[in-house]
């Protein structure tokens, strides 16, 4: 049996061709059904719809063999006992630093920061030498300046226009993000032939949507 980790939304829905293209196609839709593990065409083969963040961890404990996950989601999750096996190309945006567009430098010492990605951001940060309060917030990063809470904050920027709605630009980009497929490091020792497979072909998969 293999367990697939993935998330409801834009990941399942951009993840679903690829998934058919290596022939696995779930037998139920997770936006109607009320079921968390949903059977495939493969017998072999289960999906689990969980939330974005959960997915490393599901991964990492050997729930799920297998994920979909947001480089940004990644990044900001340990490492421990997962590998990054391929870049789906789905999913495409960018992490980064965004300010009001009327900001002044004012000569603060110290910044302070809004985002759901408090790892990725003390890291960023802490390699410029800038010091910084990190407010942990869950959603609406871009409200945080406006309402005074925050001098920027780091988020995902796709098209850039909720920055531009809520004038504010976009500064530096941490990081170029896209779904990956990641794998639990004991069932890629342990079940080599079956997770290998199935990766090269949603690989296959990958290689053929980018024709
Ligand atoms: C994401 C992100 C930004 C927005 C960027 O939010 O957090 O707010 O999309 O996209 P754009 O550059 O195309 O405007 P999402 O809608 O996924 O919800 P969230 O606030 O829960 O992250």
């Amino acid at each position: 049996m293999i367990t697939i980790a993935l998330s409801k939304g834009r990941i399942y829905k951009q993840s679903l061709p690829l998934l058919a293209a290596a022939g696995v196609e779930p037998t139920e839709d997770p936006e109607t059904s009320r079921k968390l593990i949903l059977d495939t065409t493969q017998a072999s083969v289960k999906l689990v719809v969980i939330r974005a963040t959960d997915v490393p961890t599901y991964v990492q404990f050997g729930a799920a063999d297998i994920g979909f996950v947001g480089k940004d989601t990644l990044m900001e999750h340990s490492s421990h006992g997962i590998s990054e096996m391929l870049d789906l190309g789905i999913s495409r945006c960018r992490l980064s630093v965004a300010y009001p567009a009327d900001a002044k430098n004012n000569g603060k010492r110290q910044l302070k920061i809004a985002t759901k990605y408090v790892n990725i951001a003390n890291r960023y940060f802490a390699t410029k030498g800038i010091q910084t309060e990190i407010i942990k917030l869950y959603g609406s990063m871009e409200l945080a300046p406006l309402v005074g809470l925050a001098d920027c904050i780091v988020d995902l920027v796709e098209t850039g226009n909720t920055l531009k709605a809520n004038n504010m630009v976009e500064g530096e980009v941490i990081a170029n993000i896209s779904c990956r497929l990641i794998a639990n490091n004991a069932a890629l020792k342990t079940r080599h032939s079956s997770i290998n497979e199935l990766v090269e072909k949603i690989g296959a998969a990958v290689n053929n949507s980018a024709k």
